[in-house]
C-alpha cells in the first residue's frame, strides 16, 4: 500500500500514521522526524532544516525531495510506505510524481486529515513527544500515565520548538499558501480521501482503515 497522509499541522497525521504503519506493516516516511533526527544528530542537513523549522517555515524544496527520493529508493519501500507531511509544495508533488513514474509505481491513495484552525492550535500548543521513541502526547487529550514520561518507554517528554503559540500559527498560515492547494492537485488525481479529524483518535483510524478497505 502507497500512501500520502496529509492534513495541517497538528491535524494527527503522527498519531495516525503510528498506527496505520503498524497495521499495514509498512515504513512510516516523516520528513519533520527526518530533519528532527538530523538536528539531533548535528549534521549538515540538520542545521539547514533548523533555520527554517525554528520560524515555521518550510525547509527549501531542493533539500527536501532529495531526502525523500533517497529513502524512496531504499528496498524496504518496495512493499509500500505511508508518507507523512510530503509533499507540502505543488513543486514537491511534481518531483513526487517523477520519482515514482521512475521507480515505475503508483499511489494508492491521499488520504486528507481536516481539522479546524482553533483546535489545532490547542492540540500544537499542547503536545508533548517522547524524546526517546518520537510517540506524540497531550497534555489534556492525551496525557501520558505517568507526569511528564512517555508511557511506552519511560522517556523524558518535551515540547517540540516549533510548537508555541507563535510558531505553530506561522505554521498554519504556510500551511494554507502552500500546501492546501494539494487537495485540488491530488483531487484531480482521483486519489484524494477526506477524514474528518475532528473525533477521537480511534474513531479518525477506523474512518481511515475504512476508507482505504475500499481498494485494498
Ligand atoms: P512536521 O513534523 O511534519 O509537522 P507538521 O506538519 O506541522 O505536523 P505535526 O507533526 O505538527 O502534526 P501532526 O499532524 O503529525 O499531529 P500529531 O499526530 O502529532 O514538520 C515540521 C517542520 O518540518 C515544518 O514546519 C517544516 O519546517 C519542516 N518540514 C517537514 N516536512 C516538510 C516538507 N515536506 N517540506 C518542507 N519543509 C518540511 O498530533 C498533534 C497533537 O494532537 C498531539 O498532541 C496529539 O496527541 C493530539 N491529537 C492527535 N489526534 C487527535 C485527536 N483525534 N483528538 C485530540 N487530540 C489529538
Ligand atoms: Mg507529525
Ligand atoms: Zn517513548
Amino acid at each position: 500500500m502507497r500512501v500520502l497522509l496529509m492534513g495541517p499541522p497538528g491535524a494527527g497525521k503522527g498519531t495516525q500514521a503510528e498506527k496505520l504503519v503498524d497495521r499495514f506493516n509498512i515504513p512510516h516516511i516523516s520528513t519533520g522526524d527526518m530533519f528532527r533526527s538530523a538536528i539531533k544528530e548535528g549534521t549538515e542537513l540538520g542545521k539547514k532544516a533548523k533555520e527554517f523549522m525554528d520560524q515555521g517555515k518550510l525547509v527549501p524544496d531542493e533539500v527536501t525531495i532529495g531526502i525523500v527520493k533517497e529513502r524512496l529508493e531504499q528496498s524496504d519501500c518496495e512493499k509500500g510506505f505511508l508518507l507523512d507531511g510530503f509533499p507540502r509544495t505543488t513543486a514537491q508533488a511534481e518531483a513526487l510524481d517523477g520519482i515514482l513514474a521512475e521507480l515505475k509505481i503508483e499511489l494508492d491513495a491521499v488520504v486528507d486529515i481536516q481539522v479546524s484552525r482553533e483546535k489545532l492550535l490547542e492540540r500544537l500548543t499542547g503536545r508533548r513527544v517522547c524524546k526517546d521513541c518520537g510517540s506524540a502526547y497531550h497534555v489534556v487529550f492525551n496525557p501520558s500515565e505517568q507526569d511528564g514520561k512517555c508511557n511506552k518507554c519511560g522517556g523524558e517528554l518535551y515540547q517540540r520548538s516549533d510548537d508555541n503559540e507563535e510558531t505553530a500559527a506561522k505554521r498554519l498560515d504556510v500551511y494554507t499558501e502552500q500546501t492546501e492547494p494539494l487537495i485540488r492537485y491530488y483531487q484531480d488525481q482521483g486519489k484524494l480521501i477526506e477524514i474528518n479529524g475532528d473525533q477521537p483518535m480511534e474513531a479518525v483510524l477506523a474512518d481511515v482503515v475504512r476508507l482505504l478497505g475500499r481498494d485494498f
